[in-house]
């Protein structure tokens, strides 16, 4: 057992779960996700293979993948409450992750009294895209597009945001950037997921809570400013300059750096991978080029910057350049993490049933202890 006293800033370096979901390693930068290192699944699997691996521990056959996606299919549609709710919700202009926070509370409704996980986590990751497509489109002035029960999981995701099927070439990327970031080691939402299940409550309240941790922009924010940066700079020929005002104005340059690997981001390399074949088949390649060519400006004034830090590309960076590919607009960029990291947050609040036991952490008093009471007329 560790010292009761000892505080420690942010809980680095303690180990508050086991998890046999995925290993981050930052020094030697790699990622495993349910056993396999995230090169050798993140392009192949579809989403729903890659959560049901996460769900239980193996990859599904012909036959179980296609119950579950029938499940997912039937539960993919909002009830009528949380249609009323986003309605109400696109009159006030929130923000898209306020919007998905407010409608997943109400995706408990009509939850069967037994089997509720299961029911419950089936439930949460079908609804999940339908709730982000339909708040955006609400916020829009458009009408909700109803999911199509003959497409997958990431089709519907596109077809509800666009109201048209969506090219393979879209959906394949789409699942690969899901895939990416399905799961990453004991992150703030995932930890506060696990909190939140291990007092017993129920999937949908852990959820509601780790969407509010993940719309933090500590969290899980970077993207649409990263695309932001590369729009400013326009052409490459500026790149130098806008990157080194940003810099001296101390700035951080988005996409760039991160806490736990001090090398390349293995999911960089994934989607920077996922980013290039969609490009070449469907994409605006000057962009993709200029995207590329800002990439290696911004990491030799970094290295000039904070010599020997080594920051380099993250996750976000090429989440920007794939979902702006794909045509995703940036406003949902981080309602679109969510919906890929919602099978991960599942997949703890499984682990965390399992392991059936309260987290209750010790605090440091620090405040006196000898104060004195004084009547409210004498203060
Ligand atoms: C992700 C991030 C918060 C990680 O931070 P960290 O590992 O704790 O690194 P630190 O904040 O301790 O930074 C170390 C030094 O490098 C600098 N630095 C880190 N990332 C930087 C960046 N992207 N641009 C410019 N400088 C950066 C810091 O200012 C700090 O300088 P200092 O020592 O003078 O204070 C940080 O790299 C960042 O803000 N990146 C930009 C936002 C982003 O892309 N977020 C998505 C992460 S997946």
């Amino acid at each position: 057992m560790s010292t009761p006293n000892t505080y420690v800033p942010g809980l680095e370096g303690i180990v508050a779960a086991q998890t046999k979901l995925s290993k981050v390693d930052g020094l030697a930068g790699e990622l495993v996700i349910g056993g396999f290192k995230l090169e050798t699944i993140a392009n192949k699997a579809s989403f729903e293979e890659m959560v049901y691996m996460l769900w239980n521990e193996r990859l599904p056959n012909e036959k179980e993948l296609k119950d579950f996606r029938k499940s997912l299919a039937k539960l993919r549609e909002l009830p009528e409450p949380t249609l009323k709710l986003l309605k109400a919700i696109a009159t006030k202009k929130l923000n898209m992750m306020d919007a998905l926070r407010s409608a997943v509370g109400t995706l408990g409704l009509n939850a069967p009294k037994e089997n509720q996980d299961q029911w419950m986590a089936q439930r949460l990751l079908a609804a999940f895209p339908t709730v982000v497509a339909a708040a955006w489109r609400l916020s829009h002035g458009k009408r909700v597009v109803a999911p199509d029960p003959k497409l997958g999981h990431a089709a519907n995701y596109l077809y509800m945001i666009e109201g048209k099927a969506p090219s393979d070439a879209r959906v394949r990327g789409l699942e690969t950037y899901l895939n990416t970031v399905i799961d990453h080691g004991l992150n703030a939402s995932t930890f506060t997921a696990r909190v939140i299940v291990s007092t017993a409550s129920d999937f949908v309240s852990a959820i509601v809570g780790a969407i509010g941790a993940l719309k933090g922009p500590l969290h899980g924010g970077a993207p649409g400013p990263a695309l932001d940066m590369v729009f400013e700079i326009g052409d490459v020929s500026k790149a130098e300059s806008v990157l080194r005002k940003k810099l001296a104005a101390g700035e951080r340059l988005m996409g760039f750096g991160h806490r736990i690997y001090k090398v390349r981001d293995p999911r960089a390399d994934v989607l920077a991978q996922a980013a290039h074949e969609f490009y070449e088949a469907d994409g605006d390649m000057k962009f993709y080029d200029l995207v590329l060519d800002v990439e290696k400006v911004a990491l030799r004034v970094l290295e000039e910057h904070k010599p020997g830090r080594n920051l380099q590309t993250n996750v976000e960076f090429y989440t920007a350049l794939l979902l702006h590919g794909l045509g995703l607009p940036t406003g949902i960029f981080s309602p679109t993490f969510a919906v890929g990291r919602v099978g991960g947050w599942l997949a703890h609040c499984f682990e965390q049933r399992a392991a059936a036991r309260l987290i209750r952490p010790q605090s440091q008093y620090i405040g006196e202890t000898e104060k004195h009471w004084m009547s409210l007329a004498d203060r």
